[in-house]
């Protein structure tokens, strides 16, 4: 059976933290096996928020070096930086024309960025059309997302659908794969872990910083003789991304016995999180702290990414007549 392709990416923003790791990064490193990947870090997409070029320059290069030292397999998949292939914004501008301004304007994620006190640019507003182009310039048929993305997926199959009917089949109309454990990944106040609340577990900071926060992981006032609720738990929901079903049970257990101290399981939960992450600290301070190493690694990346974008570029330049010798 033909391989699928499955594309995703995730914004070059610095610091990754543990949602990134348990919503994203993980699960497509670990697609990687059996799929054909497609990963790159949009930093057309992070011009809507990030002004100043030396840190996104410098961002893009470090959420690569993360992303390669947490297993992003450079010869299994596709890794590239986004405006290494300027091919997407080309097709932006060509799906720019079958987008109705209606369907931008219902978009949840940018009236809630608007709402947040971001300017309401351009950039802002058509974020979609340029997702849209990314997922069909390469011929995506599955596209892993956290729920926030769910209506961005229906728009890139709007866009698809609309463009095929108008100039005949063209593009692979994608799919979505939802995860559902995305979004309930909290951060230490326990809202969602999120960069924009300030309440982010670092994947690669330093380890008093990372003790510092877990310690600072919100808990309810339950007195230590008390058996202790598991539910809307943060500690126990963080905690539990770094165990298997049978750790998870006990730690359950754990919780729901009398005598159980939270700042015992943080003081554990430290350990836990810093040991975990301690073989890819390595990688990521060893060959991956090379950032020429890292930044060949995403131009071979982009070649790859640039052969598989050909067929689509031919089509779509020659159905919208914008090529227009040899026709
Ligand atoms: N909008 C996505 C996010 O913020 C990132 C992204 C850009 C993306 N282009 C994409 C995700 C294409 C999947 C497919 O998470």
């Amino acid at each position: 059976m033909k391989k699928k392709r499955i594309l995703s990416g995730i914004q070059p923003s610095g610091n990754l933290h543990i949602g990134n790791y348990f919503g994203m990064m993980k699960p497509m490193i670990d697609l990687q096996a059996d799929n054909e990947l497609f990963c790159f870090l949009p930093n057309y997409h992070a011009l809507t928020s990030q002004t100043d070029g030396e840190v996104l320059a410098q961002n893009t290069v470090e959420a690569a070096a993360d992303f390669l030292s947490l297993g992003m397999d450079p010869e299994k998949s596709v890794f590239w930086v986004q405006s290494d292939v300027p091919e997407v914004a080309e097709l932006t501008w060509v799906l720019n024309n079958v987008t109705s301004v209606g369907m931008l304007e219902r978009a949840t994620s940018y009236k809630d960025k608007v709402s947040r006190g971001m300017t309401a640019h351009h950039g802002l507003f058509s974020y979609p059309v340029l997702m849209t182009a990314d997922i069909l310039l390469y011929g995506t048929d599955v596209v892993p997302v956290g729920k926030d993305q769910k209506q961005h997926l229906e728009m890139a199959r709007d866009i698809a659908t609309k463009f095929n009917t108008l100039y005949g089949e063209t593009f692979v109309v994608p799919e979505p794969l939802i995860a559902e454990s995305t979004g309930l990944i909290p951060g230490i106040d326990g809202q969602k872990m999120s960069k924009s609340y300030n309440n982010t577990l670092e994947i690669f900071g330093g380890k008093d910083d990372l003790a510092e926060k877990v310690m600072s992981i919100v808990t309810d006032n339950t007195p230590p003789d008390e058996p202790k609720d598991t539910k809307n738990n943060a500690l126990f929901m963080i905690y539990s991304l770094f165990l298997e079903e049978s750790g998870r049970s006990s730690l359950e257990a754990r919780f729901h016995s009398p005598g159980l101290k939270y700042s015992d399981v943080k003081k554990e939960l430290v350990e836990v999180i810093w040991d975990f992450f301690a073989p890819y600290r390595e990688m990521r301070g060893g060959l991956y702290g090379d950032s020429e190493t890292v930044i060949k690694i995403l131009k071979q990346g982009a070649e790859k990414a640039r052969a598989a974008a050909e067929s689509y570029l031919e089509a779509i330049r020659k159905k919208t007549g914008l090529k227009y010798w040899n026709r």
